[in-house]
């Protein structure tokens, strides 16, 4: 028989709140704690770092802000490993991690608190051995495995900057990120299982090295491929060999701890520059009480570490506060549609959290994949990365959560470090396609463009106020004008964070991004960086991306081509967007390519995305007037009839 679970949540009037069972054992129950955060934030974030991290030298000053740049707890010292392991050793049986592989004939991994200690302090030394230092900066391009969390913690213990790179991105897109850092080293493997298939990674990673500032390759035995040659070392072996200690690195709190790279509106990603102590407080507070994880919890993010959920939801939130995480290295229905529920029966997941796209895909399923598992172990259900319909949330409350979870829909981005705007489980209430209140001690507004505060209930632009959550970023990596230019031109005294929103009764419901950048199955992506790709094919005279909205993956990006030489057709497409697969990887492939005798333009040359956009859904286009070209718009219309 399977079990019902405790109704974490009860319905009043036509909202969910908290049930009783929920407050009772909720890490925070009292919405007051909202006014009282508002009183004197600083104040509040800096009891809260002092209550949730282990310091070894208190900070001189809580909050410092010269803008556009601002620090948190200036003076302060912590070691990001410390807090993740090293206190958590009056225990060191506890799990700290469990890891799924994807081979059925594979058993999963349980790494304790202790033995993912041991493995830190070791990877550490390994990196030391091979001259990294603090502040060097060091690419991982691995899939989830948990050399993935070791090699990053290793990083934070001896003060190396971690630069992760999402390991389905091409070898061009770990070249470009390993240039922009310098890394020294690359951290990969021999490749990963995907869909029963074993996938190559080196062959990737060893083209990207080339000609870069990377001296060593060290190289996990993921699918037994022997590696040779002197550039390269074998993860394990050099494990083995390592000291088993590794005397932790006491770093400023404003020292910079990873380098994540993240779309905008221009063709090349930026390094958002992420600092350890502002960082760890949001991580650890967020994950405290947006998923009300306690130190007995399993939580399982499904995202992978490539992306910024990855880092601080799937490996350093839950480690921070004491908890075990769940990583699953391989294809959500490998080898059929039961798998993640299976995960979730046979490791009693606690705290689910996944993305949108992955709701969508799993409501199309034949539901006995999932109802014939036991799922009662959920307490806390999570979305991010892209607004969540109705329909798609009652599908997750009822037939994930058994009408028994609180559907946490949190709002934040690769800049923010944490979660930013959402339900607290303990304080409710739990709304569909809603987010929900700033952070206590974090406040955004909605304005027009101008920064003025929009009419109650009116779409604006999201703003953030001052003073600005601790794990902001800290800057774009060498690039001081694309940090001002892409957060602070606008409002000047606001973080601008490209969404438009609107408040629904006090709460935030966020209505997507309001620039050039699309969420492709909850994936970042500028449309330039998908024109730069398609750009650089010979054949390609111009070229226009623009995201249509798609009933299973959010977007989609869908290009317009105008050809230089060649023949349209087919074939020519389908080569185009392998070309893109080669160039980004197979997340930013165009649905679609159209090719177009010539793009809507400005006078100055603009092209004009709008009216490509509006042309997709079959709206009427504006602002024709401002054409150089306007008699392009009916024969684009023409086209898209034609060959869709
Ligand atoms: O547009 C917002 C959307 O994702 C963007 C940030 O993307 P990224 O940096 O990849 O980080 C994703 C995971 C933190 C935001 O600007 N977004 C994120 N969460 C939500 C969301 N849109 C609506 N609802 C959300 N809960």
């Amino acid at each position: 028989m399977k079990k019902r679970g405790i109704k974490y949540v009860v319905k009043k009037g036509n909202q969910f709140y908290p049930s009783e069972e929920l407050k009772k054992i909720a890490n925070i129950t009292d919405p007051k704690i909202y006014t009282q955060a508002a009183k004197d934030p600083i104040k509040f974030w800096g009891d809260l770092a002092k209550e949730g991290l282990t310091w070894s030298k208190d900070w001189d000053k809580t909050y410092e802000e010269k803008l556009p740049y601002f620090k948190w707890f200036k003076g302060g010292k912590l070691n990001f490993s410390v807090n993740c392991v090293d206190r958590h050793l009056a225990h060191p049986e506890k799990t700290a991690l469990i890891w799924v592989p994807e081979p059925k004939d594979e058993k999963p991994i349980k790494i304790s608190y202790g033995e993912l200690h041991n493995k830190i302090n070791k990877f550490a030394n390994v990196l030391k051995t091979n001259g990294i230092k603090k502040g060097d900066v060091v690419s991982i391009y691995l899939p989830m495995i948990p050399q993935a969390l070791i090699a990053m913690l290793a990083c934070t213990r001896i003060g190396a900057i971690h630069s992760v790179v999402f390991s389905a991105f091409a070898s061009d897109a770990l070249k470009a990120r390993i240039q922009d850092g310098k890394a020294k080293i690359l951290i990969t493997s021999d490749g990963y299982y995907r869909r029963g298939k074993p996938e190559n990674l080196l062959k990737k990673a060893k083209k990207a090295a080339k000609r870069t500032t990377v001296q060593k390759i060290i190289v996990v035995n993921r699918i037994g491929k022997k590696v040779r040659g002197r550039k390269f070392l074998d993860f394990d072996d050099e494990l083995e060999k390592a000291e088993s200690y590794c005397k932790p690195e006491m770093m400023n709190s404003e020292d910079t701890m990873f380098l994540l790279y993240t779309s905008g509106t221009t063709g090349k990603p930026k390094g958002v520059v992420h600092d350890t102590g502002g960082y760890a407080t949001q991580a650890y507070w967020t994950c405290k009480w947006n998923f009300d994880l306690h130190p007995e919890d399993v939580m399982w993010c499904t995202a992978d570490i490539g992306w910024v959920t990855g880092h601080t939801y799937a490996m350093y939130g839950p480690l921070l506060t004491g908890a075990t995480t769940l990583v699953y290295e391989g294809g959500p229905d490998f080898p059929n549609p039961g798998r993640w529920w299976k995960i979730i029966q046979d490791h009693k997941v606690n705290v689910f959290y996944t993305a949108p796209t992955a709701v969508r895909m799993f409501m199309k399923i034949k539901q006995n994949w999932i109802t014939k598992y036991d799922l009662s172990s959920l307490k806390i259900l999570g979305t991010v990365g892209e607004p969540i319909d109705k329909k798609s949330w009652m599908w997750y409350f009822k037939t994930i959560g058994g009408s028994r979870c609180p559907i946490i829909d949190t709002w934040w981005q690769t800049e923010t470090g944490g979660t930013l705007i959402n339900t607290i489980p303990g304080i409710g209430p739990f709304v569909p396609t809603v987010s929900g209140k700033s952070f206590p001690g974090i406040k955004h507004v909605i304005v027009d463009d101008k920064g003025k505060p929009m009419p109650k209930g009116r779409q604006g632009f999201l703003a953030q106020t001052s003073p600005f959550a601790p794990g902001m970023l800290h800057g774009v990596f060498n690039n001081h004008k694309k940090y001002v230019d892409t957060y602070w031109k606008k409002f000047k005294t606001m973080y601008d964070t490209s969404d438009g929103a609107y408040l629904q009764d006090g709460l935030i419901r966020i209505t997507g991004r309001t620039d050039d950048v699309m969420k492709v199955a909850g994936h970042r992506l500028a449309t330039a960086e998908v024109e730069n790709a398609i750009h650089d094919n010979r054949k390609v005279g111009d070229v226009a991306v623009v995201p249509m909205p798609d009933k299973m993956r959010g977007q989609v990006p869908i290009a317009f081509v105008v050809l230089k030489r060649g023949k349209p057709g087919k074939k020519l497409e389908q080569k185009l967007r392998k070309y893109v697969d080669i160039k980004i990887g197979p997340t930013a492939r165009p649905a679609r390519i159209f090719f177009v005798p010539d793009l809507p333009k400005t006078r100055s040359g603009k092209i004009m995305r709008r009216i490509l956009k509006a042309l997709l859904i079959n709206e009427k286009p504006e602002g024709l007037m401002t054409l150089v070209n306007p008699t392009s718009v009916d024969k684009i219309k023409n086209i898209i009839t034609e060959n869709s």
